[in-house]
């Protein structure tokens, strides 16, 4: 069947957390482009799906039966050549808690743990909630594109290997791949760099890959662990399918984890604070997974077009912004700083001038003053708008 993204519908009324933007943006009249849920109804087959499971009217406590840890070893297998057995599967209600979860199980507080900045905010209080503290391995732009500064990684674990006196600290690298809010989709020579500097340093990787499916044409996602047999046995990788198939609102994700030391720390750091998830949540990861794809091959064409519309939009008529081409992800990485305002000022110019309620790059960490964070996954009657009004603040600014 044919989806039609280009129709725009009202999710006001419904709770959602975009579009209530009088409490996030203290405005009514701002569009939303900020947190990461695309304005495009879910595939038919997973709605049918929890149709069907509503009308059994029973809603007791659940476990994720056989089904739903094969649809996700098939998925692996079939989207990325990766073999993964259904025991290594955790299922969790979201990415979040499990990056908490992973760095609770991996670190003791006061422990460091290595985050590539500017990174999903969230991935700071994941570590410093659990008593750690944050060393950051600041990303390199360079010629429009991000990379990692494996230099500064290798002096950071020096003290660890004996090659340098200091504290002796880090137990644990967070990599977010495709990385957000960059869009950088991490390929396999690079990961490997990172993963043997990691395993040299006896530290354990923590890879988000929660938008491994939402990619760009001409990028392939290399999952961490399929790298090798010493990564795989080194590593958590946290997928699911909120990103790719729109469900956030459905808090399921499932953490695989090949190392059964690994696993176990990590199911009894999680040990009453992990909750299963739900029954719609598994019920929507199995029928996406094993249905959905029809739904995503259309949104990623469009979110294709999206990306290129923006692009164009802004090389021609807001040139002083530049785009961070992403490979992954429907988020965009403008380059605001030849505006040359402070974080502030640059806020408020989005929000109170502009009218376009994107998050400011700061929140995501060193490196990321100056830029702002644009959700593109929307009809583009929305993206347009959005951009005419950048466009008009900016042609409002002296010259
Ligand atoms: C990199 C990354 N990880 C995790 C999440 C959120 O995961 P969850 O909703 O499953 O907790 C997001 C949401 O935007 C994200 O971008």
């Amino acid at each position: 069947m044919k989806y039609d993204f280009d129709l725009v519908c009202d999710r006001s009324g419904t709770d959602c957390v975009k579009w209530d933007v009088q409490a996030v943006f203290g405005r009514r009249d701002i569009i939303p482009m900020w947190v990461a849920d695309m304005d495009f109804p879910v595939a038919v087959p997973i709605v049918e799906a929890l149709k069907k499971r509503a009308e059994h009217r029973f809603f007791g406590y659940t476990r994720p039966g056989k089904s739903v840890f094969e649809s996700v070893t098939e998925r692996m297998q079939r989207k990325f050549n990766w073999k993964i057995e259904p025991e290594w599967v955790v299922f969790t209600p979201g990415v979040i808690p499990a990056l908490n979860v992973a760095v609770r199980a991996f670190t003791h507080p006061g422990d460091e743990v290595i985050l590539q900045s500017p990174v999903y905010h969230p991935f700071y209080p994941a570590v410093t909630s659990s008593g750690c503290q944050i060393a950051i391995n600041q990303l390199k732009l360079i010629n429009g594109r991000y990379e990692m500064d494996y230099e500064d990684l290798r002096q950071k674990f020096l003290p660890k290997q004996g090659l340098r006196p200091g504290p002796n600290r880090i137990k644990a690298v967070m990599l977010c791949n495709p990385h957000n809010p960059v869009g950088r989709v991490w390929n396999k020579d690079e990961l490997t760099l990172l993963g043997e500097i990691a395993i040299r340093g006896e530290s354990a990787v923590i890879s988000d890959e929660i938008h491994c499916e939402l990619l760009f044409k001409g990028y392939k996602h290399t999952p961490f662990a399929s790298i090798s047999t010493e990564f795989e046995q080194n590593c958590v990788v946290c997928m699911s399918p909120s990103k790719t198939f729109n469900l956030p609102g459905l808090s399921i994700a499932s953490i695989i984890i090949p190392n059964k030391k690994l696993r176990e720390a990590f199911i009894a750091a999680g040990t009453g604070i992990l909750s299963h998830p739900t029954i719609f949540g598994q019920t929507a990861l199995e029928a996406a997974y094993r249905f959905g794809d029809e739904w995503l091959e259309q949104v990623l064409y469009y979110l294709q077009r999206n990306l290129e519309y923006a692009i164009e939009y802004f090389e021609k008529r807001i040139p002083r912004i530049k785009v961070v081409k992403p490979e992954g992800t429907y988020l965009i990485w403008l380059d605001c700083r030849d505006l040359n305002m402070d974080a502030m000022a640059l806020r408020t110019f989005m929000r109170e001038k502009a009218r376009v309620g994107m998050d400011d790059g700061f929140i995501f960490g060193p490196g990321g003053g100056g830029f702002e964070r644009m959700n593109i996954g929307c009809p583009r009657a929305i993206l347009r708008e959005a951009l005419e009004r950048i466009e008009a603040a900016m042609n409002s600014l002296p010259a």
